[in-house]
């Protein structure tokens, strides 16, 4: 249970930065220096040294917490199908998030060059790197969107209704795959030309 609190709670904290996060990639819709302004104009709350580290430790302290709440799961004999779509779409989140964290942070020290656009872009944007990361990117918003669209469901049924919960979650869902297409559709030059800079071919 104390699990569970902690878990809700840090969550709370990282979905105001993913939200944030993904409204910053939607925005290169009108363009790459759009996203920057943006980006810039984020950084300057979670780029803060003492916010980074709770943020960062907050991700990582979802992926610790969510693989104990699976074990404790697992010597439930009739899982709800609530529990099996968490679990399910937890272990696919949580994969993303120790790549996608590592993978940003660990880059941005170890070739110091600024994770923007073009380091994303890149990534979407030319064969073959970009058959692993189009399913990628795509499965880590939409393990986000099930995880949360899923917990929504369950706490607001009593009070709704199921047939209005379920409403509540196809919504969610729906939002975030669009969300999902429209960046990828931009990042892999869907939108306008993109020119990656050179010392971003970094492998
Ligand atoms: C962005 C990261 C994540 C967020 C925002 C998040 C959020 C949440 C929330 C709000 C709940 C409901 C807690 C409650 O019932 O009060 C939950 C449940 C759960 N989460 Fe996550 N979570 C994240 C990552 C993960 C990961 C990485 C895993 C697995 C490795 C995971 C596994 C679970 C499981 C198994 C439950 C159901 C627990 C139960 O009902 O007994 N979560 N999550
Ligand atoms: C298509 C989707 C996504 C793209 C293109 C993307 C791209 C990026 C980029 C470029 C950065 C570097 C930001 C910076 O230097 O300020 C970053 C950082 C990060 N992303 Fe994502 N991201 C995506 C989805 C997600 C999702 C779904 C999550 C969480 C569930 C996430 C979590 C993070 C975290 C925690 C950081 C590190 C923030 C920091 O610098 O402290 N991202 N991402």
């Amino acid at each position: 249970m104390v699990f569970k609190n902690l878990h809700r709670f840090s969550g709370i904290i990282v979905s105001v930065f993913v939200v944030a996060h993904l409204f910053n990639h939607t925005m290169a819709w009108f363009g790459i220096a759009t996203h920057q302004q943006i980006l810039e104009f984020l950084r300057i709350v979670y780029q803060q040294p003492v916010v980074e580290i709770i943020l960062i430790g907050c991700f990582l302290f979802q992926a610790y917490s969510g693989v104990i709440l699976i074990v404790q799961l697992r010597n439930k004999e009739e899982k709800s199908s609530y529990e099996k779509l968490q679990i399910y779409s937890g272990v696919v989140l949580g994969l993303f998030i120790i790549q996608h964290i590592s993978a940003t942070i660990g880059q941005r020290i170890y070739y110091q060059f600024d994770t923007n656009f073009y380091f994303a872009s890149r990534v979407v944007l030319q064969y073959p790197i970009n058959l692993f990361f189009v399913p990628y990117y795509f499965l880590g918003i939409l393990s986000f969107a099930l995880h949360i669209a899923n917990v929504h469901r369950l706490k607001i049924m009593k009070a709704v209704g199921q047939k209005q919960a379920q409403t509540h979650f196809t919504i969610i869902l729906s939002l975030f795959i669009l969300v999902a297409i429209l960046i990828l559709f931009v990042f892999m030059g869907g939108k306008y030309a993109i020119v990656i800079p050179n010392q971003y071919q970094v492998y």
